[in-house]
């Protein structure tokens, strides 16, 4: 019995080429590094197309005939590396033009499946628009987010249910394990939960980093989390819920004033409450100490998986101890193969520094560790919050305070000048916050093409591995503004640039 196809609608710009605004002339294509590679990789099982908005013609800054010459040159770049596009489908319309074809309309996806056949239920859809992703999921094509071009600019107008990923070539990994789409995701979720009620170890997404999680009532199974990491045993490890009745099985007492309010402000999201324990949670856990942190993650994967489970899960981030944290599920499969039973892939994670660490102990709050909730949105909530860190040395108070953490193998020297000595050298790579105003000899991470403190944060760790796997002599970085997220990224990069130091 022959199966119908399975389709992937690829959007052009910012998702297979440089989104430079206007493209009237082909000379201007900048293909992504990993366009063609990616696209090979989904031939294999899927027929290829491409659907573009072009509202430049409506407003009559380019013709048609230009988008057409624009796309053969690409489509002409495509074949000559062994990339075949069944059909490039441009709406060259503005949104009051109230046309059929301008996404997310799906009239290209249906006529596409009429004229191939298609199963749109096993098809998907990918590009760096939130309408770029919903185009068909009435019929049951699934969208998958990219990071690329516009896509970070947007993300505050993406539905919370969609995945994002770093790049193309991390949204082909996916497809890979996820064929059937929402239902393999669905079954992924639920292989997650059934281990972890077989005492096994599951990394999973969550907004901030992966985490890799065991059932916080069995200690035989939080054990191997210490082992899988290399991780001290001294050191905490929080406890993920997805439901506020769980916080009775976990704390000791009534929740405090203070407490509810960043509950009800911030839960679910980037924040970890620590607060007295009950004695149901096993020693392991907390490290000994009397206190445990809870948080409730605002990922929707993480919360149907905690949910699943039936139980808290407590985990770290799923990285060996020291390095860098994990904000894709690459990250963790380069780091940790071998060391959890399932990995769920929710792509990538879109806060992308850890969850502040608020202690509210004997009602002093104090953060511990600066992350995903700054300091200003706690204070608006609670008033005055003290900061704990730097003099750590003699009393760990949150192991996230150790001096080495978050490091990558490669040295990383924080500059507070510009960096005249290294850019001739082919050996130093730089991390840069904003776009370059020289030309360096060294491989560039961009973090933010406007100095955004949002994207920096989301772009920092996987930018951090990309260098760190260049085999460079050294990375070089500045700090950033320290207010909001800023001192999150900032505490980051202190720690990351310790190993020189040590
Ligand atoms: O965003 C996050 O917090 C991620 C995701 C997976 O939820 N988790 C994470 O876990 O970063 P980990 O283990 O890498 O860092 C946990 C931090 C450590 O700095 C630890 O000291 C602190 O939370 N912590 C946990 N329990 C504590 C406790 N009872 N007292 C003081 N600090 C605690
Ligand atoms: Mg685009």
């Amino acid at each position: 019995m022959s199966q119908r196809r399975a389709a992937i609608f690829l959007d052009r710009d910012g998702t297979m080429i440089d989104d430079v605004g206007v493209l009237k002339d082909p000379d201007g294509i900048i293909l992504y590094p990993d366009t063609v590679e990616a696209l090979k990789e989904l031939q294999k099982d899927y027929l290829l197309f491409v659907i573009t908005n072009q509202s430049a013609v409506a407003d009559g800054l380019i013709s048609l005939e230009d988008v057409d010459k624009v796309n053969h040159a690409l489509d002409i770049m495509l074949q000559e590396q062994g990339v075949r596009i069944e059909e490039w489908y441009s709406c060259p319309h503005k949104t009051e033009d109230n046309c059929d074809c301008k996404k997310p309309k799906p009239a290209f996806v249906l006529k596409a499946a009429e004229d191939y056949g298609l199963d749109l239920k096993r098809s998907f859809v990918i590009g760096d628009h939130p309408h770029d992703v919903c185009t068909g999921q009435e019929y049951g094509v699934f969208g998958l987010y990219v990071l690329t071009g516009h896509g970070v600019k947007h993300l505050d107008e993406l539905e919370k249910n969609k995945l994002m990923f770093h790049s193309l070539s991390d949204a082909v990994v996916w497809i890979n394990s996820h064929p059937n789409n929402i239902f393999d995701l669905e079954k992924n979720i639920e292989d997650g939960a059934k281990a972890i009620q077989k005492g096994q170890l599951v990394a999973f997404p969550t907004e901030t980093v992966y985490g890799l999680g065991a059932d916080v009532f069995n200690p035989e199974a939080v054990e191997q989390i210490f082992i899988a990491k290399k991780r001290p045993k001294n050191n905490p490890f929080i406890v993920h819920i997805s439901d506020e009745a769980q916080l009775n099985l976990l704390i000791d007492g009534t929740i405090s004033n203070k407490a509810q309010r960043l509950i009800d402000k911030f839960w679910p999201g980037p924040l970890t409450l620590i607060l007295p324990k009950s004695k149901n949670v096993p020693d392991i856990v907390t490290a000994n100490n009397s206190t445990v942190g809870i948080r409730m993650p605002a990922s929707r994967i993480a919360l149907e998986f905690i949910k699943r489970a039936g139980t808290p899960i407590a985990a770290p981030s799923a990285n060996s101890f020291n390095y860098v944290s994990p904000t894709a599920a690459n990250h963790v499969r380069n780091s940790l193969d071998g060391a959890f039973s399932v990995i769920i892939d929710g792509g990538a994670c879109n806060v992308g520094v850890e969850s502040t660490v608020i202690s509210l102990v004997d009602n002093r709050a104090k953060i511990l560790r600066p992350g995903g909730i700054s300091k200003e949105e706690i204070e608006t909530v609670i008033g005055n919050v003290e900061i704990s860190e730097g003099d750590a040395i003699n009393k760990i108070e949150s192991p996230g305070q150790f001096q080495v953490h978050y490091a990558p193998e490669t040295p990383l020297e924080i500059c507070e000048r510009f960096p005249q000595e290294y850019i001739d050298d082919a050996d130093v790579g730089f991390m840069l916050h904003e776009p370059p105003s020289v030309n360096y000899a060294g491989p560039i991470e961009i973090l933010s093409d406007k100095g955004d403190p949002k994207e920096i944060a989301m772009n920092l760790y996987a930018a951090l591995r990309r260098l760190d796997k260049k085999g460079l002599k050294l990375i070089v970085t500045s700090y950033f503004a320290d207010e909001s997220i800023g001192a999150a990224i900032n505490n980051r990069l202190k720690k990351a640039s310790s190993r020189r130091r040590v």
